[in-house]
């Protein structure tokens, strides 16, 4: 017995060393840590069972018969993450340069299959070359049979993606049909076509960091929802998302103890809206005042700054937070603000996580390019995740509230829960000015007439009690007694059912 314990521990502790040790060294030589180093920092201490340890390839075409490597270039098993469960895959560039293989494809379809089927999230670290070239169909079958997994587990369990090398061609639409993809800057990038042929096709020249790193996707593409310098770094961001999340669209995100007290004041945001309605203000303070403890774990902070989306706890309950921000744009509703908060509505949708809208916004972003470029469209996915959205939400207005912009903010007409404003709301057609230079057009060229019509209007509409006497705001509330006023909505939309009219599914406008 001794010996085949001893045969057992050997072959493990080949299938851990991968490609080997040279191998290893070269990607730490690039600051990149292991695949098996990885999971160690991502997952708890001792956490970790892996599956398919000796699973190999079956090619045997350019000599993939003599290359025969234990586990074929993926880790995969699950493990927990401050004791929550969830599965992982995390590709190994020392074999095969993690290439993906008709059997490492088979590991990963295992992870996804067990995690719908035990409702746990995936997480998926990524470094790898590609389908393995010298496999062809087999290997393209792989990816194409982890897409449909993808799809299939989309808005049943969390899916999380970490691009930690390259991730290139084909390869990319995995973690794009995740729920939230993560880079490290510097050491991995993603692109269907990678430079050379880019060069071939269209004459462009770029470097693989221009063409698909870090900074690329969160701050143009906007593919990748936020980057850091490491791999440790990374993956304590991962854990960090992860606790915000349930595991699967079934369950409530796990409530997290809290220190801070259910009816903090916060005496500062008496203060925080400037008197002139034309002066920016930083909406993340405001976010960061009401959250527990401050935290806001920001989505896409690199991207349309004009609208923030991010996770906080209110009492100890994650809430997912969509909210204007003056000082971008002065807060205006574009294309990509639209796209970034559509998407992120309806993941909270998914996974049963209230949201909470703050809104100062004074319409949405005009001229050509935006036109062109399809703002109806893209407008329109806004409006319709927020009237899809089935989950608690409760709306602040702290300032402006204009014209179509107003309606789309999770207004009480598309069927927020509970819909708030400060004394500060604005909430109108447009602004006093525009209004005025369109009713009384015939007194343009009396600038004093247009500054008492501006005034007037501004008395008349140019605060919430309009929209309160209607019903559209279900109160005005004291800046600083915020925090608590949404605790207390929270609290009573916790059992919140909603019937939905029977369907297959919406067609929202992609
Ligand atoms: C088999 C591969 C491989 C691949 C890399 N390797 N990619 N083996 N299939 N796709 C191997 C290399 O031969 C090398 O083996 C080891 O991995 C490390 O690769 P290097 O090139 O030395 O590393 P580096 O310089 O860091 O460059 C990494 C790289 C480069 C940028 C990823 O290897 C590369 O461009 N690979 C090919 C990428 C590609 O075109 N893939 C196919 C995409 S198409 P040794 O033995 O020397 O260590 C695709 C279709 C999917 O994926 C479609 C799905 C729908």
């Amino acid at each position: 017995m001794h010996t085949i314990i001893a045969a057992l521990e050997d072959k493990r502790r080949l299938a851990r060393l991968g490609g080997g040790e040279a191998r290893i060294a070269a990607q730490h030589k690039k600051g990149k840590l292991t695949a098996r180093e990885r999971l160690e920092v991502l997952l708890d201490p001792e956490s970790f069972e892996e599956y398919d340890m000796f699973v190999v390839h079956r090619a045997t075409e350019f000599g993939m018969g003599e290359t025969i490597i234990p586990g074929d270039g993926v880790v995969t098993g699950w493990g927990t993450i401050n004791g929550r469960m969830t599965y992982v895959f995390s590709q190994d560039f020392t074999v095969f340069g993690g290439s993906l293989s008709e059997t490492h494809a088979e590991k990963i379809c295992k992870i996804l299959d067990l995690a719908i089927q035990n409702g746990a999230p995936v997480i998926g670290l990524n470094d790898s070359g590609g389908a393995r070239i010298q496999e062809g169909v087999a290997a393209l079958g792989g990816y194409a049979e982890v897409f449909w997994r993808n799809v299939q587990a989309s808005g049943a369990i969390p899916q999380l993606s970490v691009i930690m090398g390259p991730t290139a061609g084909g390869a990319v639409y995995s973690p794009a049909m995740t729920d939230f993809i993560y880079m490290v800057r510097d050491t991995s990038f993603m692109y269907v076509t990678g430079p050379d042929v880019v060069k071939t096709v269209t004459s462009e020249i770029v470097t693989h960091e221009e063409l698909g790193g870090a900074s690329t996707h969160t701050k143009i593409s906007s593919v990748a929802d936020a980057a850091f310098d490491n791999d440790i770094e990374t993956l304590l961001e991962i854990r960090r998302l992860f606790d915000f999340l349930p595991l699967n669209a079934n369950e409530k995100a796990p409530r997290v103890a809290t220190n801070d007290t259910l009816d903090r004041p916060d005496f500062s945001l008496d203060s925080v809206i400037p008197d002139s309605a034309q002066q920016p203000y930083d909406m993340r303070e405001i976010v960061e005042k009401l959250a527990d403890e401050g935290d806001f774990l920001e989505i896409q902070r690199e991207h349309a700054g004009n609208i923030l989306i991010g996770f906080i706890r209110l009492n100890g309950d994650t809430v997912g937070v969509v909210a204007n921000q003056p000082l971008v744009l002065a807060g205006c509703l574009d294309i990509n603000a639209s796209k970034k908060a559509a998407r992120f509505i309806r993941f909270c949708d998914c996974f049963n996580i209230p949201i909470l809208t703050l809104v100062d916004v004074p319409g949405f972003l005009p001229g050509v390019a935006q036109e062109y470029g399809g703002i109806i469209k893209h407008g329109a996915k806004l409006l319709f995740a927020y009237a899809e959205a089935t989950v608690p939400k409760v709306t602040v207005i702290t300032r402006k509230a204009y014209g179509g912009a107003y309606d789309v903010m999770a207004s009480k007409h598309i069927r927020a829960d509970v819909n708030y404003a400060w004394p500060s709301a604005e909430i109108a057609v447009m602004g006093a000015r525009g209004a005025t230079e369109i009713l009384y057009r015939a007194e343009l060229n009396d600038p004093e007439k247009l500054k008492q019509r501006t005034a007037d209007y501004e008395a008349r509409f140019a605060n919430p009690f309009v929209a309160a006497e209607r019903g559209f705001i279900d109160d005005v509330i004291l800046p600083h007694g915020t925090r608590r006023r949404l605790i207390r909505a929270f609290e009573t939309l916790k059992r919140k059912k909603v019937a939905m009219p029977m369907k297959k599914h919406g067609n929202i406008p992609l």
